[in-house]
């Protein structure tokens, strides 16, 4: 689908990549751009419509559907990550906090918009997922379960909404730079970049986004995960919890 002339809606777009997802499309033309945020106050960027929206509040993406009834491409951008083990966390509210927003959110927002896109003659959702939808990490293990969640939710849209000629858009990255991986010194791709790729794949009808070379070489050693993704992970959080530093 054409991005220029689109009407498209993202979450979270008052910062990190939601802020640079909402640059691009006002770069490259949509005819609006919904930006939406748990505080519309913080959606400053020109040419994006501020729209008040927490993902986890199921009466209030009603509402937002039923408001941006014009809405052709859907961004779901907003995520939390909480660096929560399975094991050792001291309870559950990272990771249900995770589930809650990364997969039950998305899920309610491609529900609620699947006729508005229908409407618009198929349209496109686009769902930001991660490297760590495809394997466990411990130090973001929750996460990862939302993520992987989150890929299988987006699998399951695509064939879903098919039959409407909805293109849905995977889009998986290691670090991008922003806030929620400001933690790590590791090398990160720019918000810029990933939105770039993003947007491309929308226009050529693509349905998967590798934006870096982490999640195109995680990708690729799927099949022999437990040979190939797995030991060096191990290696890691061994030497991490027993406190011996690596080499
Ligand atoms: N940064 C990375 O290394 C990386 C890598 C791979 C994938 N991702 C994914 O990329 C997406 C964007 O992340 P980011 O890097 O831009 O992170 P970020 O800087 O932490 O921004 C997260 C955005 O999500 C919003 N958000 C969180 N919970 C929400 C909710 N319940 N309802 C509505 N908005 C909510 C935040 O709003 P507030 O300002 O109100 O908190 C913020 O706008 C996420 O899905 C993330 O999982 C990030």
């Amino acid at each position: 689908m054409n991005i220029s002339g689109s009407v498209a809606l993202v979450t979270g777009a008052n910062r990190g990549l939601g802020l640079a997802f909402s640059r691009e499309l006002v770069r490259r033309g949509a005819a609006k751009v919904y930006g939406a945020a748990r505080n519309p106050a913080a959606v400053t960027e020109p040419g994006v419509l501020p729209v008040a929206l927490d993902i986890t509040d199921g009466d209030q993406v009603e509402r937002v559907a039923a408001q941006c009834a014009d809405v052709s491409l859907l961004v779901n951008n907003a995520g939390v990550l909480r660096y929560s083990t399975f094991t050792s966390a001291p309870d559950l509210d990272a990771a249900r906090q995770e589930m809650e927003t990364n997969y039950f959110g998305t899920l309610r927002m491609c529900r609620a918009f699947a006729p508005v896109l229908a409407a618009a003659g198929g349209g496109a959702i686009v769902n930001m997922l991660s490297v760590t939808s495809f394997f466990t990490n411990p130090f973001d293990a929750s996460y990862g379960a939302s993520k992987a969640a989150e890929w299988s939710l987006t699998n399951g849209v695509r064939l879903e909404l098919h039959h409407q000629g909805t293109l849905v858009v995977a889009v998986h990255a290691g670090f991008i730079d922003t806030e929620m991986a400001a933690l790590t010194d590791a090398p990160k791709i720019s918000p810029e970049s990933v939105a770039a790729q993003v947007f491309d794949a929308v226009e050529a009808g693509q349905v998967e986004v590798l934006a870096d070379e982490r999640s195109r070489d995680i990708k690729a050693k799927l099949s022999r995960d437990h040979e190939l993704i797995y030991p060096p992970i191990q290696e890691f959080w061994d030497a991490a919890v027993s406190g011996t530093p690596r080499d």
